[in-house]
């Protein structure tokens, strides 16, 4: 029986074991040892500076400095640094040893495809966007060597199994499931319990493992994926395909769709703006205004690290990532204001929304707004 893409995408023991190692550092720096930098500064960093200063650090750009100095925190830049380039090692060392059969499936299923892929040869991706390398990925997210090239998306994908894997919900869910996706349609409905769309957009879909989350919730709608990616939405075009699923992807610039005004019901996005650039957004926005139709919604879901309900630590921390770690536009986002950016675009004032949602023990960032 010939596999599916889902079952070509195993690590080998000896991988797999490499990666629970990369997950368990992650997790260890990401979690207890930030919660140690967290106490440090509680402790002895910020008394010291408000001794010296007679007040607390007032923001990031104040505190900085004080952790710089700080063993706890060069150890723990050295470990997320150090984690982050074993994971595209050792994820990469799958990848490149499942990627032809894994290619080779997909250039089955999508020639005889229900839905369809249109890519764009001649699409200029923005800058600074096509100059940085996302979370240090290597080749960034638009390397393609040749057509069908899909390694940029499948090592996407293995780092999210990987950090799947190390919060144990790889144990009971098959590869790829569309966890944050199946979330962000159940806020959808729970939000817009009349809306009833026709067609829906994910933009920046990446590799559309969370826009099959859309169609499952939403099985009369036609679905569509837009990212500035080939390798991205050729990947998702596939995996779709070989759910059975007849979704529509499309490369283009989320600033330049090409679709025609009024033509979706509902546009919605998953962690787009945290990596695009922040003074594009705005463009973005506009965008989506123009292609919603009467009565149609646009929402998008991202990390909810505005600096106002940020501690300091972790403003820092997010900061360091900005600096170090592949996470240029994290901060930019972070600290637009998108509800009156969403009022610029031509969304009215009291239909737009800008306000968080719980997820596990934290909250996620929704923001967006409804056509008249
Ligand atoms: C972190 S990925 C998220 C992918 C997907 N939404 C998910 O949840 O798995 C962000 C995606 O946004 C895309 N992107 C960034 N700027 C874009 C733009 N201006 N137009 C379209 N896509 C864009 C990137 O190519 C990338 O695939």
């Amino acid at each position: 029986m010939t596999a599916t893409l889902g079952q070509l995408y195993r690590p080998s023991h000896d991988e797999s074991a490499r990666q629970r190692f990369v997950g368990a550092l992650k997790g260890y720096a990401n979690g207890a040892l930030e919660q140690k930098l967290a106490a440090r500064y509680d402790h002895d960093l910020r008394p010291a500076f408000e001794r010296a200063q007679g007040h607390a650090p007032a923001d990031r750009v104040e505190a900085r400095p004080l952790f710089e100095a700080d063993p706890l925190y060069q150890l723990w830049g050295s470990m997320v640094y150090a984690s982050q380039g074993l994971m595209w090692e050792t994820v990469g060392a799958t990848c490149e040893r499942i990627g032809p059969r894994f290619e080779a499936r997909a250039a089955e299923l999508t020639g005889k495809a229900r839905g369809s892929l249109l890519l764009d040869p001649t699409l200029v991706i923005p800058k600074p966007i096509v100059d940085v390398e996302i979370h240090r990925q290597p080749g960034g997210y638009f390397a393609s060597m040749r057509p069908g090239d899909l390694h940029a998306a499948l090592i996407y994908f293995g780092t999210i199994e990987l950090y799947r894997a190390a919060k144990g919900l790889s144990a009971n869910a098959p590869v790829g499931e569309p966890g944050i996706g199946r979330y962000i349609a159940q806020v959808v409905r729970k939000r817009y319990p009349d809306l009833a769309p026709r067609r829906i957009l994910d933009l920046g879909c990446g590799p559309g493992t969370e826009t099959i989350a859309l169609q499952e919730a939403f099985p009369d709608a036609e679905v569509h994926g837009l990212d500035l990616s080939a390798p991205f939405v050729s990947f998702a075009h596939a995996w779709a395909e070989e759910r059975g699923m007849a979704l529509h992807f499309r490369q283009a610039d989320a600033q330049r769709t090409g679709y025609p005004d009024g033509h979706f019901d509902l546009v919605i996005s998953h962690i787009l703006f945290h990596e695009t650039w922040h003074d594009i957004a705005p463009k973005i926005f506009a965008e989506a205004r123009r292609i919603l139709a009467p009565g149609g919604v646009f929402l998008n879901a991202d990390v909810p690290y505005q600096p106002a309900r940020m501690p300091i630590p972790k403003q820092v921390t997010n900061d360091w990532q900005v600096r170090n770690n592949g996470e240029p536009f994290w901060t930019g986002f972070a600290d637009t204001d998108v509800a009156a950016a969403l009022r610029g675009a031509g969304f009215a004032a009291e239909r737009v929304v800008a306000d968080y949602e719980p997820l596990g023990a934290g909250h996620y960032f929704f923001f967006g707004g409804r056509a008249a």
